[in-house]
């Protein structure tokens, strides 16, 4: 087979990639491992940027995402025994976030045109980064100019780059996120981001019936240690922290533990390679950047893909890493301080503790402060940076 870029993973990066493509007149291959269902259904992330809905719009994809994605307005931070909302219509007057599934993002792309993509594919292995690439396959090949490694943390492009090339940068966090996925109204209108002695707790939702959270659990924790009734007694004790609020609790439809982690890795390509998205770096769920930060790359790099077909320059593919790692870097950034703001570490000890309430009620009760948080959060404008 032969197409012009070949693309490894169908989740976001790929999905949207060989779309945008598409609509350029560049030709694609998608090759994902798993099956269509397992991709549908694999919860994750929630929280689009306005950046992001415009481009999957764009796109051709947003059609149901307008009519079924809930646009919020600001957030909450909750600690100490209160709430304290940060308003972005007040901080960052125009821009908002908008709560919409991304296995229903998944869905939607994949609907746009399902012949793009083969499911199911093992011994994925990309050749000759360098000059022309290729993928192999258990059963196939494809040559190609480009490949685009959209494979996700534990994918098999970026460990295909010889040794010595790419620079790693990361970070561990001693705790992990359990999240589920319940059968019952939000309890409250926004996100609720709680920071507690007992650890961090997140209320999220997916639709007016369907509620999403997450808990801080330790990094050794398993699903076994937490049958429902523990779940939700310490979403309880996490969340009812303030007065008049109460927890609705209903059927766990899915549950899964995520551990957090920060990593970076530079440059974003070699060769014929661009790596996009989590093959490029991951960030901890707490700034909701990821899927984000997966999508703003895509943009770089068809842009740039589309001036090499349409121009013959291989300028902007030159620029395509450091044009996306500033904005990379400021996620890390973003999502290592809200990581650090609302989690109990183990080696806490009351100095450090004191910093967090400090800094806590610093947010809270300055306008600047404030508007550092709303801007990150709802998602720097594209073309942001120092030029
Ligand atoms: P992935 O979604 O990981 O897709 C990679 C694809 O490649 C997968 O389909 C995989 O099966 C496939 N693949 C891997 N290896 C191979 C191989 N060898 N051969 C073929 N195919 C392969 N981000 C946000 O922006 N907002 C949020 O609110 C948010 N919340 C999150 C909550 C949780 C609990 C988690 C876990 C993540 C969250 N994220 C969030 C992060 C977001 O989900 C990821 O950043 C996003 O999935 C990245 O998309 P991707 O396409 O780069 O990678
Ligand atoms: C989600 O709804 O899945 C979600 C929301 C906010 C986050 C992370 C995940 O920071």
């Amino acid at each position: 087979m032969r197409t012009q870029v070949g693309i490894v993973g169908a989740g976001p990066a790929g999905l949207l990639l060989s779309h945008l493509l598409a609509q350029r007149g560049i030709s694609s291959v998608v090759l994902e491992k798993h099956s269509r269902s397992h991709v549908e259904s694999r919860v994750r992330a929630g929280v689009l940027e306005q950046g992001t809905v415009d481009t999957l719009v764009a796109a051709g994809a947003g059609e149901r995402l307008l009519r079924e994605g809930l646009v919020h307005h600001g957030i909450e931070l909750r600690y100490g025994g209160a709430g304290h909302r940060i308003a972005f219509e007040k901080l960052v007057p125009g821009r908002a976030i908008t709560v919409y599934g991304q296995q229903e993002v998944v869905k939607d792309l994949i609907a746009l045109d399902p012949s793009r993509v083969r499911f199911e594919v093992s011994g994925v292995a990309v050749h000759s980064l360098e000059d022309s690439p290729s993928i192999t396959f258990d059963g196939g090949r494809v040559d190609c100019d480009f490949i685009a490694g959209c494979d996700g943390f534990h994918g098999v492009t970026r460990p295909s780059v010889p040794e010595g090339v790419l620079t790693t940068f990361e970070r561990d966090y001693p705790f992990s996120w359990l999240g589920i996925l319940a059968r019952v109204p939000p309890s409250a209108e926004e996100l609720i981001y709680a920071a507690t002695p007992r650890g961090f707790a997140l209320h999220s939702m997916r639709s007016p019936t369907i509620s999403r959270f997450y808990l801080q659990v330790s990094s050794t924790d398993s699903m076994q240690a937490w049958p429902a009734d523990r779940i939700w007694s310490e979403l309880r004790a996490r969340l009812e922290t303030v007065p008049g609020f109460s927890l609705e609790t209903g059927e766990i439809i899915e549950s899964g533990i995520t551990p957090m982690r920060s990593f970076v890795t530079e440059p974003m390509q070699y060769g014929k390679l661009f790596l996009a998205g989590d093959a490029a770096h991951i960030v901890p769920p707490t700034g909701a950047k990821g899927l984000n930060l997966a999508v703003a790359d895509v943009r770089v790099l068809t842009a740039a893909l589309d001036r090499f077909y349409g121009e013959g320059s291989s300028d902007a593919l030159d620029a395509y890493s450091d044009g996306c790692l500033q904005r990379v870097w400021r996620a890390q950034h973003f999502s290592w301080w809200m990581t650090t703001l609302l989690h109990t570490f183990d080696t806490d000890d009351p100095y450090a503790q004191r910093l967090q309430t400090s800094y806590l009620d610093y947010v809270t009760s300055s306008e600047a402060a404030a508007t550092t948080l709303a801007e990150n959060y709802v998602g720097l404008p594209y073309g942001w940076g120092v030029q």
